[in-house]
């Protein structure tokens, strides 16, 4: 009995050890405690600047969102008690979800208990044998797991590249009966976009659905935040569903899927990952709402965000850092040549205070290691600034030289 519990541990050190768990033994970099975007604590006696929350319109700890949670949870408790099918619905929910579908220019909303979770239910519940989904070969992983778990078949097409997928679809789109294409609005890892005008087009002519993940783009794209359609003056209506998280501008935690209203009545009594699991903590709703409200009510956050993303990747890019195909919305990555070099900036930049973690191996190509930087409608010029310089002073100057060199 013992051996097989060792072996058991073995098999799991062996797997991180192989995984690159050697870079992390010493000054690890992740899980260390960031617990405001900019704080002292006993483990940063300086403090420290986060660019790794996506608190993207500064909302995290917001006085108002504080006390709209406090407020639902001494009226109604600290849980839902149930899956809202069965236990029945606390107003709460229903009023977010007719308040988020108001905003975002659509017929309904439906929340569940993570985006993750979302992503899986949808494409669990809508994709069947005969079927096809098509996916960004970026799309999240929450896409994939869900891709992965149904009975239809699946293809993949370079990240942004809607030629491929309009070949695919020419190819493919007559031997299945319904066909879905599955990708981001702003993707989380590169802080890139699709082209939504081609990609309706394309969905259009070949008679496909549309499932676009606005994760990172809700709050963040568009004049008022939005999302991709609003990025490029479109009505939502032409795309068939939306996912969306709460967990990134709305300042808590919890996934929706929002479309039309007749798509969405059918949800509420079809999608298992809403009637087996429960529904949102109340508190977690009222500060999600809370922050809806304050983002209509302040739009100028949004523009403030922008102007901080727009002038990281300029700054980024003068100082001959490698930023990828990112556009400067939220999310801007620095790309490194290896993981070790990624993992050795991060370390320094956490020396100087400023936490942003590196992203290695898990959930981006393993050639394309990066430091993910997240920006905030609270940063300032200033902390701008200080990450670039931080950045280039630790990669040696390296990536300036390397990348004029390969300009020239
Ligand atoms: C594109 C995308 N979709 C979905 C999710 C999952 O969201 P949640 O944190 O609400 O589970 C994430 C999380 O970061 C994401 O980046």
């Amino acid at each position: 009995m013992e051996d097989k519990k060792s072996s058991f541990v073995t098999f799991a050190e062996r797997f991180f050890r192989l995984g690159g768990g050697f870079l992390v033994q010493e000054d690890n970099p992740y899980f260390v405690a960031t617990d405001a975007l900019e704080a002292r604590s006993d483990e940063w006696p300086g403090g420290y600047l986060s660019m790794a929350h996506y608190d993207y319109l500064g909302l995290l700890n917001h006085p108002d969102c504080k006390t709209a949670a406090k407020d639902a949870i001494d009226q109604h408790g600290t849980g839902a008690g149930a899956s809202r099918l069965v236990g029945g619905e606390r107003l709460v929910h229903r009023e977010f979800e007719r308040d988020m579908a108001d905003f975002l220019g659509v017929g309904g909303v439906l929340t569940m208990i993570s985006g993750y979770l979302t992503n899986i239910s949808v494409i669990g519940l809508l994709m069947h044998n005969k079927d096809l989904v098509i996916v960004d070969e970026l799309a999240h992983n929450s896409i994939m797991v869900g891709v992965q778990g149904v009975k239809a078949d699946v293809a993949t097409y370079q990240h942004n590249d809607l030629d491929e997928l309009d070949r695919l679809l020419s190819e493919k789109r007559g031997q299945y009966n319904r066909v879905m294409i599955c990708t981001e609005g702003l993707f989380s890892m590169d802080g890139d976009i699709t082209d939504l005008p081609k990609l309706l087009e394309i969905k259009e002519r070949h008679d496909a659905w549309l499932l676009l993940d606005e994760a990172h783009s809700y709050g963040v794209l568009g004049p008022t935040g939005r999302g991709l359609c609003e990025h490029f003056g479109i009505e939502p209506d032409r795309i068939e569903l939306s996912i969306g998280t709460l967990s990134k501008s709305f300042a808590s935690a919890g996934g929706f899927v929002a479309g039309n209203a007749k798509v969405i009545d059918w949800m509420r009594y079809g999608i298992a990952g809403f009637i087996y699991s429960v529904g949102l903590q109340p508190a977690t709703v009222a500060s999600s709402h809370q922050a809806l409200k304050i983002l209509r009510a302040e739009p100028d956050r949004v523009t403030r965000l922008r102007r901080n993303s727009k002038l990281f990747l300029r700054k980024a890019r003068e100082a001959g850092l490698n930023t990828g195909t990112a556009i400067g919305e939220a999310v801007v990555p620095v790309l490194f040549d290896s993981p070790l070099e990624c993992v050795q900036v991060a370390k320094a930049l956490m020396d100087q205070g400023i936490y942003a973690p590196p992203v290695i191996q898990i959930g981006i190509p393993k050639d394309l290691p990066r430091i993910r930087f997240f920006l905030s409608a609270s940063h300032s010029e200033e902390d701008i600034d200080r990450v670039i310089q931080a950045v280039v002073q630790a990669s040696g100057g390296s990536h300036a030289v390397r990348n004029r060199l390969s300009a020239e």
